[in-house]
Protein backbone atom coordinates (compact mmCIF):
# COMPACT_ATOMS: atom_id res chain seq x y z
CA UNK A 1 0.00 0.00 0.00
CA UNK A 2 1.22 3.53 -0.92
CA UNK A 3 1.97 5.60 2.01
CA UNK A 4 -0.72 8.70 2.24
CA UNK A 5 1.18 11.86 1.62
CA UNK A 6 -1.46 14.80 2.41
CA UNK A 7 1.94 17.36 2.22
CA UNK A 8 4.86 17.32 -0.58
CA UNK A 9 7.44 20.08 -2.36
CA UNK A 10 7.29 19.80 -5.59
CA UNK A 11 9.06 21.66 -8.52
CA UNK A 12 8.96 24.46 -6.09
CA UNK A 13 5.18 24.12 -5.48
CA UNK A 14 3.39 23.10 -2.29
CA UNK A 15 1.27 20.30 -3.59
CA UNK A 16 -2.06 19.43 -0.60
CA UNK A 17 -4.51 16.57 -1.01
CA UNK A 18 -7.23 18.57 -0.53
CA UNK A 19 -9.49 16.90 2.57
CA UNK A 20 -12.22 18.68 1.72
CA UNK A 21 -13.02 16.64 -1.39
CA UNK A 22 -11.95 13.24 -0.02
CA UNK A 23 -12.87 10.11 0.12
CA UNK A 24 -14.94 10.35 -2.96
CA UNK A 25 -12.29 12.58 -4.87
CA UNK A 26 -8.54 11.97 -4.42
CA UNK A 27 -7.58 15.83 -5.45
CA UNK A 28 -4.21 17.73 -5.11
CA UNK A 29 -3.73 21.40 -5.08
CA UNK A 30 -0.68 23.09 -6.14
CA UNK A 31 -0.41 26.14 -4.56
CA UNK A 32 2.58 28.97 -5.33
CA UNK A 33 1.73 31.94 -3.54
CA UNK A 34 1.49 31.76 0.33
CA UNK A 35 -1.27 33.24 0.36
CA UNK A 36 -3.42 29.92 -1.08
CA UNK A 37 -1.55 28.28 1.91
CA UNK A 38 -3.37 30.47 4.59
CA UNK A 39 -6.64 29.97 2.58
CA UNK A 40 -6.20 26.03 2.26
CA UNK A 41 -5.33 26.11 5.99
CA UNK A 42 -8.27 28.17 7.05
CA UNK A 43 -10.81 26.18 4.49
CA UNK A 44 -9.45 22.82 6.32
CA UNK A 45 -8.15 21.77 2.60
CA UNK A 46 -5.27 20.78 5.09
CA UNK A 47 -6.26 20.07 8.77
CA UNK A 48 -4.90 18.36 11.88
CA UNK A 49 -2.42 19.85 14.44
CA UNK A 50 0.71 18.66 13.00
CA UNK A 51 -0.20 19.01 9.54
CA UNK A 52 -1.30 22.41 9.74
CA UNK A 53 2.30 22.65 11.50
CA UNK A 54 3.72 21.65 8.36
CA UNK A 55 1.58 23.99 5.82
CA UNK A 56 2.12 26.88 7.59
CA UNK A 57 6.52 25.82 7.73
CA UNK A 58 6.37 25.98 4.07
CA UNK A 59 3.86 28.66 3.84
CA UNK A 60 6.78 31.03 5.44
CA UNK A 61 9.24 29.41 3.10
CA UNK A 62 6.52 30.63 0.16
CA UNK A 63 6.73 34.08 1.93
CA UNK A 64 10.21 34.16 2.19
CA UNK A 65 10.68 33.41 -1.59
CA UNK A 66 8.21 35.81 -2.45
CA UNK A 67 9.52 38.99 -0.46
CA UNK A 68 13.30 38.23 -1.45
CA UNK A 69 12.13 38.50 -4.98
CA UNK A 70 9.64 41.33 -4.86
CA UNK A 71 10.63 43.82 -2.28
CA UNK A 72 14.26 42.80 -0.93
CA UNK A 73 15.09 45.50 0.71
CA UNK A 74 12.05 45.28 3.20
CA UNK A 75 12.56 41.31 3.87
CA UNK A 76 12.12 40.88 7.64
CA UNK A 77 9.23 43.59 7.98
CA UNK A 78 7.46 42.16 5.72
CA UNK A 79 7.76 38.38 6.30
CA UNK A 80 6.56 39.54 9.87
CA UNK A 81 3.67 40.40 8.39
CA UNK A 82 3.42 37.18 6.20
CA UNK A 83 3.88 35.20 9.60
CA UNK A 84 0.94 36.98 10.87
CA UNK A 85 -1.55 36.32 9.15
CA UNK A 86 -0.24 32.61 8.49
CA UNK A 87 -0.65 32.34 12.73
CA UNK A 88 -3.71 33.62 12.62
CA UNK A 89 -5.44 31.00 10.22
CA UNK A 90 -6.82 29.27 12.64
CA UNK A 91 -6.02 29.88 16.29
CA UNK A 92 -6.22 26.88 18.55
CA UNK A 93 -3.72 23.95 17.09
CA UNK A 94 -0.44 25.57 18.75
CA UNK A 95 1.35 23.76 16.36
CA UNK A 96 0.53 26.50 13.23
CA UNK A 97 2.33 29.00 15.81
CA UNK A 98 5.08 26.88 16.71
CA UNK A 99 6.37 26.39 12.94
CA UNK A 100 5.67 30.24 12.03
CA UNK A 101 7.93 31.06 14.92
CA UNK A 102 10.67 28.65 14.53
CA UNK A 103 10.81 30.00 10.74
CA UNK A 104 10.87 33.51 11.67
CA UNK A 105 13.66 33.29 13.97
CA UNK A 106 15.45 31.13 11.65
CA UNK A 107 15.04 34.41 8.79
CA UNK A 108 15.65 36.83 11.72
CA UNK A 109 19.27 35.09 12.19
CA UNK A 110 20.20 34.73 8.69
CA UNK A 111 21.66 37.44 6.89
CA UNK A 112 20.36 38.02 3.06
CA UNK A 113 16.86 37.24 1.77
CA UNK A 114 18.05 34.86 -0.68
CA UNK A 115 19.95 32.91 2.01
CA UNK A 116 17.53 32.95 4.43
CA UNK A 117 14.50 31.87 1.43
CA UNK A 118 16.89 28.84 1.31
CA UNK A 119 17.02 27.84 4.64
CA UNK A 120 13.37 28.09 5.66
CA UNK A 121 12.76 25.86 2.47
CA UNK A 122 15.57 23.06 4.50
CA UNK A 123 13.66 24.37 7.17
CA UNK A 124 10.22 23.51 6.27
CA UNK A 125 11.46 19.79 4.51
CA UNK A 126 13.43 19.05 7.97
CA UNK A 127 9.71 19.86 9.81
CA UNK A 128 8.07 17.55 7.59
CA UNK A 129 10.26 14.36 7.65
CA UNK A 130 11.00 15.34 11.88
CA UNK A 131 6.88 14.64 11.77
CA UNK A 132 6.82 11.13 10.32
CA UNK A 133 9.31 10.09 12.74
CA UNK A 134 8.03 11.56 15.51
CA UNK A 135 4.58 9.94 15.07
CA UNK A 136 6.01 6.22 14.39
CA UNK A 137 7.75 7.09 18.13
CA UNK A 138 4.45 7.80 19.24
CA UNK A 139 2.94 4.50 17.63
CA UNK A 140 5.57 2.14 19.59
CA UNK A 141 5.31 3.87 22.68
CA UNK A 142 1.14 4.11 22.94
CA UNK A 143 0.99 0.09 21.50
CA UNK A 144 1.65 -1.28 24.43
CA UNK A 145 -1.04 0.45 25.79
CA UNK A 146 -3.60 -0.75 23.63
CA UNK A 147 -2.17 -3.93 23.35
CA UNK A 148 -3.47 -4.55 27.21
CA UNK A 149 -6.95 -2.77 26.44
CA UNK A 150 -8.99 -4.56 23.70
CA UNK A 151 -11.39 -2.43 21.63
CA UNK A 152 -10.67 1.21 21.11
CA UNK A 153 -12.81 4.12 20.36
CA UNK A 154 -10.92 7.13 18.69
CA UNK A 155 -12.57 10.57 17.42
CA UNK A 156 -11.94 13.16 14.53
CA UNK A 157 -8.90 12.00 11.93
CA UNK A 158 -5.39 12.02 13.52
CA UNK A 159 -4.11 9.67 10.75
CA UNK A 160 -1.65 10.36 7.89
CA UNK A 161 -3.83 13.18 6.43
CA UNK A 162 -3.98 15.02 10.30
CA UNK A 163 0.40 14.79 10.20
CA UNK A 164 3.00 14.74 8.03
CA UNK A 165 2.16 10.80 7.63
CA UNK A 166 1.52 7.94 9.64
CA UNK A 167 -0.54 9.85 12.10
CA UNK A 168 -1.11 10.42 16.11
CA UNK A 169 -3.54 8.55 17.99
CA UNK A 170 -4.18 6.77 14.87
CA UNK A 171 -0.64 6.03 14.25
CA UNK A 172 -0.85 4.48 17.62
CA UNK A 173 -3.76 1.84 16.79
CA UNK A 174 -1.94 1.50 13.33
CA UNK A 175 1.73 0.49 15.24
CA UNK A 176 -0.28 -1.68 17.22
CA UNK A 177 -1.70 -3.60 14.41
CA UNK A 178 1.66 -3.76 12.75
CA UNK A 179 2.93 -5.88 15.80
CA UNK A 180 0.38 -8.31 15.43
CA UNK A 181 -2.39 -6.66 17.95
CA UNK A 182 -5.75 -7.31 17.03
CA UNK A 183 -8.92 -4.90 18.66
CA UNK A 184 -11.73 -3.77 17.74
CA UNK A 185 -11.72 0.20 16.39
CA UNK A 186 -14.37 2.13 16.40
CA UNK A 187 -14.78 5.70 15.11
CA UNK A 188 -16.73 8.81 15.78
CA UNK A 189 -18.39 10.48 12.63
CA UNK A 190 -17.15 14.03 13.98
CA UNK A 191 -19.35 16.24 13.40
CA UNK A 192 -19.97 18.14 11.75
CA UNK A 193 -17.05 18.71 9.51
CA UNK A 194 -17.15 14.99 10.08
CA UNK A 195 -13.34 14.01 9.84
CA UNK A 196 -14.40 11.00 11.18
CA UNK A 197 -17.03 9.59 8.47
CA UNK A 198 -14.58 11.02 5.23
CA UNK A 199 -11.14 10.82 6.42
CA UNK A 200 -10.74 8.38 9.20
CA UNK A 201 -12.97 5.73 7.17
CA UNK A 202 -11.58 6.21 4.80
CA UNK A 203 -7.93 5.64 6.02
CA UNK A 204 -8.68 2.79 8.00
CA UNK A 205 -10.06 0.94 4.56
CA UNK A 206 -6.76 1.69 3.37
CA UNK A 207 -4.70 0.60 5.83
CA UNK A 208 -7.39 -2.65 6.06
CA UNK A 209 -7.90 -2.28 9.92
CA UNK A 210 -11.51 -3.25 10.33
CA UNK A 211 -13.20 -0.48 11.76
CA UNK A 212 -16.85 0.76 12.80
CA UNK A 213 -17.98 4.14 12.88
CA UNK A 214 -20.37 5.52 15.07
CA UNK A 215 -22.79 8.50 15.38
CA UNK A 216 -20.74 10.83 17.93
CA UNK A 217 -23.27 10.27 20.53
CA UNK A 218 -23.01 6.51 20.14
CA UNK A 219 -20.19 6.71 22.40
CA UNK A 220 -22.17 6.35 25.63
CA UNK A 221 -23.44 3.22 24.95
CA UNK A 222 -20.50 1.26 23.76
CA UNK A 223 -18.41 2.21 26.59
CA UNK A 224 -21.58 1.51 28.90
CA UNK A 225 -21.85 -2.14 27.17
CA UNK A 226 -18.55 -2.82 27.41
CA UNK A 227 -17.98 -2.25 23.45
CA UNK A 228 -15.16 -0.08 24.05
CA UNK A 229 -12.49 -0.60 26.52
CA UNK A 230 -10.42 2.14 26.23
CA UNK A 231 -10.49 6.03 24.10
CA UNK A 232 -7.07 7.52 22.35
CA UNK A 233 -7.53 10.84 20.75
CA UNK A 234 -5.34 13.24 19.41
CA UNK A 235 -4.13 17.07 20.73
CA UNK A 236 -4.56 20.57 19.30
CA UNK A 237 -2.74 22.26 22.14
CA UNK A 238 -2.04 20.75 25.48
CA UNK A 239 -1.46 23.24 28.37
CA UNK A 240 1.49 22.86 30.85
CA UNK A 241 -0.96 20.96 33.01
CA UNK A 242 -2.13 18.39 30.60
CA UNK A 243 -5.29 19.89 29.87
CA UNK A 244 -6.15 19.57 26.48
CA UNK A 245 -7.84 21.12 23.67
CA UNK A 246 -8.99 18.99 20.98
CA UNK A 247 -11.91 18.44 18.04
CA UNK A 248 -15.39 19.10 19.80
CA UNK A 249 -17.22 16.53 21.62
CA UNK A 250 -13.25 15.18 23.26
CA UNK A 251 -14.86 16.59 26.42
CA UNK A 252 -17.54 14.64 26.12
CA UNK A 253 -16.11 11.59 25.52
CA UNK A 254 -13.41 12.05 28.20
CA UNK A 255 -15.82 12.15 31.19
CA UNK A 256 -18.12 9.46 29.57
CA UNK A 257 -14.86 7.20 29.79
CA UNK A 258 -14.43 7.90 33.61
CA UNK A 259 -17.75 7.51 34.01
CA UNK A 260 -17.62 3.94 32.25
CA UNK A 261 -14.27 2.65 33.83
CA UNK A 262 -12.38 3.18 30.18
CA UNK A 263 -8.95 4.59 30.62
CA UNK A 264 -8.82 7.93 28.50
CA UNK A 265 -5.54 8.47 26.03
CA UNK A 266 -4.39 11.44 24.27
CA UNK A 267 -1.08 10.86 21.56
CA UNK A 268 0.96 14.07 20.54
CA UNK A 269 3.92 15.17 19.81
CA UNK A 270 5.97 17.63 22.29
CA UNK A 271 5.49 20.33 19.58
CA UNK A 272 1.87 20.41 20.28
CA UNK A 273 2.73 21.42 24.51
CA UNK A 274 2.46 25.10 24.81
CA UNK A 275 4.34 25.39 28.09
CA UNK A 276 3.77 28.96 27.74
CA UNK A 277 -0.22 28.31 29.50
CA UNK A 278 -0.69 26.98 32.95
CA UNK A 279 -3.76 25.18 31.79
CA UNK A 280 -6.41 25.08 29.37
CA UNK A 281 -8.04 28.04 30.24
CA UNK A 282 -5.49 29.76 28.36
CA UNK A 283 -6.33 28.53 24.81
CA UNK A 284 -8.11 29.86 22.30
CA UNK A 285 -11.09 27.85 20.85
CA UNK A 286 -11.86 28.55 17.38
CA UNK A 287 -15.42 29.60 16.20
CA UNK A 288 -15.85 28.14 12.72
CA UNK A 289 -18.61 29.14 10.00
CA UNK A 290 -22.85 28.25 11.45
CA UNK A 291 -22.78 26.94 7.63
CA UNK A 292 -21.03 23.79 8.33
CA UNK A 293 -23.72 23.11 10.93
CA UNK A 294 -26.94 24.07 9.35
CA UNK A 295 -25.67 22.16 5.71
CA UNK A 296 -24.47 18.83 4.93
CA UNK A 297 -22.41 18.45 1.78
CA UNK A 298 -24.02 22.06 0.95
CA UNK A 299 -27.65 20.81 1.38
CA UNK A 300 -29.66 22.78 4.16
CA UNK A 301 -30.62 20.33 7.11
CA UNK A 302 -31.74 22.78 9.98
CA UNK A 303 -34.70 25.14 9.99
CA UNK A 304 -34.21 28.52 8.73
CA UNK A 305 -33.53 31.18 10.50
CA UNK A 306 -32.10 28.60 14.12
CA UNK A 307 -29.19 30.51 16.15
CA UNK A 308 -26.23 28.02 15.72
CA UNK A 309 -22.69 28.23 17.33
CA UNK A 310 -20.31 26.03 16.02
CA UNK A 311 -17.45 25.62 18.48
CA UNK A 312 -14.51 23.41 16.48
CA UNK A 313 -12.52 22.47 20.08
CA UNK A 314 -13.26 21.99 23.67
CA UNK A 315 -11.00 21.81 26.12
CA UNK A 316 -10.81 18.00 28.41
CA UNK A 317 -9.36 18.89 32.07
CA UNK A 318 -5.90 17.00 32.87
CA UNK A 319 -7.79 15.01 35.57
CA UNK A 320 -9.35 13.00 33.21
CA UNK A 321 -6.53 12.38 30.89
CA UNK A 322 -4.81 8.89 31.99
CA UNK A 323 -2.22 9.29 29.88
CA UNK A 324 -0.58 11.25 27.52
CA UNK A 325 1.84 10.01 25.01
CA UNK A 326 4.15 11.70 23.17
CA UNK A 327 7.40 10.78 21.19
CA UNK A 328 9.59 10.80 24.10
CA UNK A 329 7.33 8.19 25.91
CA UNK A 330 4.38 7.69 28.13
CA UNK A 331 3.51 10.27 30.59
CA UNK A 332 1.05 9.96 33.53
CA UNK A 333 -0.07 13.09 36.27
CA UNK A 334 1.14 14.76 38.10
CA UNK A 335 1.32 16.83 33.85
CA UNK A 336 2.90 19.76 35.09
CA UNK A 337 6.10 18.14 36.79
CA UNK A 338 6.26 14.85 34.29
CA UNK A 339 5.19 17.00 31.17
CA UNK A 340 8.22 19.56 32.09
CA UNK A 341 11.33 17.31 30.50
CA UNK A 342 10.32 17.56 27.33
CA UNK A 343 10.04 21.50 27.36
CA UNK A 344 12.33 22.59 24.54
O1 LIG B 1 -10.42 20.88 12.90
P1 LIG B 1 -9.38 19.84 12.63
O2 LIG B 1 -9.84 18.76 11.72
O3 LIG B 1 -8.07 20.46 12.21
O4 LIG B 1 -9.14 19.19 14.06
C1 LIG B 1 -8.25 18.14 14.16
C2 LIG B 1 -8.19 17.55 15.54
O5 LIG B 1 -8.87 17.98 16.45
C3 LIG B 1 -7.18 16.47 15.76
O6 LIG B 1 -7.63 15.58 16.72
C4 LIG B 1 -5.85 17.09 16.21
O7 LIG B 1 -5.48 18.15 15.39
C5 LIG B 1 -4.77 16.10 16.25
S1 LIG B 1 -4.34 15.55 14.64
C6 LIG B 1 -3.02 14.49 14.76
Amino acid sequence: MDEIQPIAWVSGNLALLDQTRLPHHEVTLELSDYRQVVDAIREMRVRGAPAIGVAAAYAMAMAARQVASEDASRFLPLLREAAKEIRAARPTAVNLAWAVERLLALAEATPGPADAAQRLLAEAKAIQKQDVEVNRRIGRHGAALLRSQGAVLTHCNTGALATAGYGTALGVIRAAWEEGARFEVFHTETRPFLQGARLTAWEMLRLGIPATMVVDSAAGLLMREGAVRCVIVGADRIAANGDTANKIGTYALAVLAKENGAPFYVAAPTSTIDFSIASGDEIPIEERDPLEVSRLEGVKTAADGIGIRNPAFDVTPHRYIDAIITEEGVVRSPYTTNLAPSRP
